[in-house]
């Protein structure tokens, strides 16, 4: 993933939210983001995925540039490579565990391509996902709303690490979590992009978290728009 010359501003806003000059972040690494509430993680992470175009500078994942894609190809082409973990996880509550993780597969081609080619089907994928994530199979066939939190946790990640994207992010995927499950969650999170040679960007305001990755960045030192975020005032 590759940011240059980044500038976002939200519409009617007074003032930009990001100003970014540069961001690497190469194939299989694993970069935790820290940053305050309100500086703007989350709308980086939109950026990263296509989900937003920023007013100037180019992202591209994969060698691709997003802004040169239309909107239905940028859809597609983060379905094919980029996976998010949410805060909330938007699983889909009506739907089994089991859907809800065939849904990454279902958008995207690329990811149906990667499993057929390493022998597997979508099916037999959720299987070895769920056992490596410790969800009984048992839990599979139930809606995603009747999932413990730490459940629902973990389905999400296997959504987002169906098919082997070659970018995982993370949107504060532990604050529901008490302590001790967070750093069980993580590092689950973390075994699992080894596993599938996912690079992984996993943002939060809480720093005690950062053991263990790669690299740890500030998003108030990468960022020059000069939005500190609630805990900067
Ligand atoms: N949909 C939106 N429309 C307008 N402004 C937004 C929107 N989402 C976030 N913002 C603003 O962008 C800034 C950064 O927000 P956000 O990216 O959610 O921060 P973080 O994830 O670090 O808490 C905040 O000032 C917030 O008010
Ligand atoms: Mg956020």
């Amino acid at each position: 993933m590759r940011l240059c010359g980044l500038r976002y501003r939200w519409p009617g806003a007074v003032a930009d939210c990001l100003v970014i000059d540069a961001l690497t972040i190469g194939a299989g690494e694993r970069v935790f983001l820290r940053g305050p509430s309100g500086s703007g993680k989350t709308t980086l992470l939109s950026l990263v995925g296509g989900v937003a175009l920023p007013q100037s500078g180019t992202v591209e994942v994969a060698g691709q540039a997003l802004g040169a894609l239309s909107a239905g190809a940028r859809d597609r082409f983060r379905a094919d490579h980029v996976g998010f973990v949410f805060q909330l996880f938007n699983l889909l509550p009506w739907l089994s565990a089991r859907d809800n993780i065939l849904l990454a597969c279902r958008f995207s081609p690329q990811r149906r391509v990667r499993i057929a080619a390493a022998g597997g089907t979508p099916a037999a994928e959720v299987a070895r996902q769920a056992s490596r994530l410790d969800l009984a199979s048992a839990l599979f066939a139930r809606p995603a709303a009747q999932l413990s939190v730490g459940q629902q946790q973990r389905v999400a990640a296997a959504r987002a690490l169906i098919g082997r994207p070659g970018l995982v992010v993370a949107d504060e995927p532990t604050s529901a979590l008490d302590a001790d499950r967070q750093q069980a969650f993580i590092d689950l999170l973390l075994e699992e992009c080894a596993a599938t040679g996912s690079a992984l960007l996993f943002v939060s305001h809480d720093q005690r978290l950062a053991a263990h990755f790669d690299r740890v960045l500030d998003l108030a030192t990468l960022n020059r728009a000069g939005n500190a975020g609630e805990g900067g005032r």
